[in-house]
């Protein structure tokens, strides 16, 4: 029953925001995540971070992602937005690799620490009404490839699931790196749900990281980004059927008009990396992207979009 597997969209921050959610919800998302949210910043009443936790009907199920090294701040957290109004279940990230994080002891750096993983998968479980999940990457570095053990800790103190990116952090993001065996380990570690993650392109790619981990549902990320009908590719291909015909210009209207409604100060900038990436798929794409840098209002993106063929 491949074409029933569920996918899921990776939480990416600075781009899986909720315009970006729900627009790739269209085509077929199962399961969505928020951008990672700093559990500190909730324990501080930060502002900024309401906005981040923002989540709108269409975009359901949701989990919220936190990150922090300190189960107290994260249990906090964990009880403050695990609630149905916000969200149905609280994710928590063990695969950050960016420097700032892990050089807090967040993050991926938690990879390097087991036991304090499990600390903070109980007391967020402890403390949250809702599921909590983990994503994690496949270990520090190669000399220590421990997402098996990791996982089978986040699972003793009750996670529900666990998503795994098939990288190490020292690994980073760089192109073939990914180890989808370590994943595979996982899933055959633990009796709850394994999520693979990494690499899923298209339909191709995502069936080859089915067979090859055996999990019990895919992540994608950043293939998703300037193509968010990704998600019903996919579906088609596991189905053994064609892709779905798609009007992109249609696709990228919805999502300027989304991002331009709930981000109405910010849009201008963040819709950049967007268009960039959606203008790949256009003839002309190096001057369309020439333009695209000078949009910053709604209007100058919808002027652009009539350029497009
Ligand atoms: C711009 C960007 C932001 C990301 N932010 C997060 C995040 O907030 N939380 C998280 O768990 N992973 C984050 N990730 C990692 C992705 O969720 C995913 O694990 C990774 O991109 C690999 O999947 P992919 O090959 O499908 O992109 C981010 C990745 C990118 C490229």
């Amino acid at each position: 029953m491949k074409e029933l597997l569920p996918l899921y969209l990776a939480p990416m921050a600075g781009v899986g925001d909720r315009a970006f959610r729900e627009t790739c919800g269209e085509f077929g998302v199962d399961f969505f995540c928020t951008e990672m949210i700093s559990a500190k910043a909730v324990l501080f009443g930060d502002k900024k971070t309401a906005l981040l936790a923002e989540t709108g009907k269409a975009e359901r199920p949701i989990a919220l992602q936190l990150f922090g090294s300190d189960p107290a701040a994260v249990a906090f957290a964990a009880e403050k937005m695990g609630k149905r109004e916000i969200c149905d279940g609280i994710d928590l990230n063990f695969g950050c690799p960016v420097p700032k994080i892990v050089g807090n002891g967040e993050g991926s750096a938690l990879m390097k620490n087991p036991s304090l993983c499990y600390e903070i998968v109980r007391a967020a479980v402890q403390a949250a009404s809702l599921p909590v999940s983990v994503k994690i990457r496949v270990g520090w570095d190669r000399e220590h490839l421990n997402a098996a053990e990791v996982a089978m800790l986040c699972e003793k103190a009750g996670a529900s699931r666990i998503a795994v990116h098939g990288r190490t952090r020292a690994d980073f993001y760089r192109d073939g790196t990914l180890l989808p065996e370590r994943i595979a380990e996982v899933k055959r570690a633990v009796g709850i749900p394994v999520i693979a993650n990494g690499d899923v392109r298209d339909g191709e790619s995502a069936l080859r990281l089915l067979e090859q981990t055996g999990c019990d549902g895919l992540m994608i990320g950043r293939a998703a980004v300037g193509a968010p009908w990704i998600f019903s590719e996919i579906r088609a291909h596991l189905a053994g059927k064609p892709a779905p015909e798609i009007d992109r210009k249609e696709i990228i209207r919805h999502h300027l008009e989304r991002a331009f409604s709930y981000k109405p100060l910010s849009a201008g900038r963040e819709m950049l990396t967007h268009m960039a990436q959606y203008l790949k798929g256009f003839r002309g794409a190096a001057s369309l992207r020439d333009r695209a840098s000078h949009c910053e209002r709604k209007e100058d993106y919808l002027a652009l979009l009539e350029l497009l063929p």
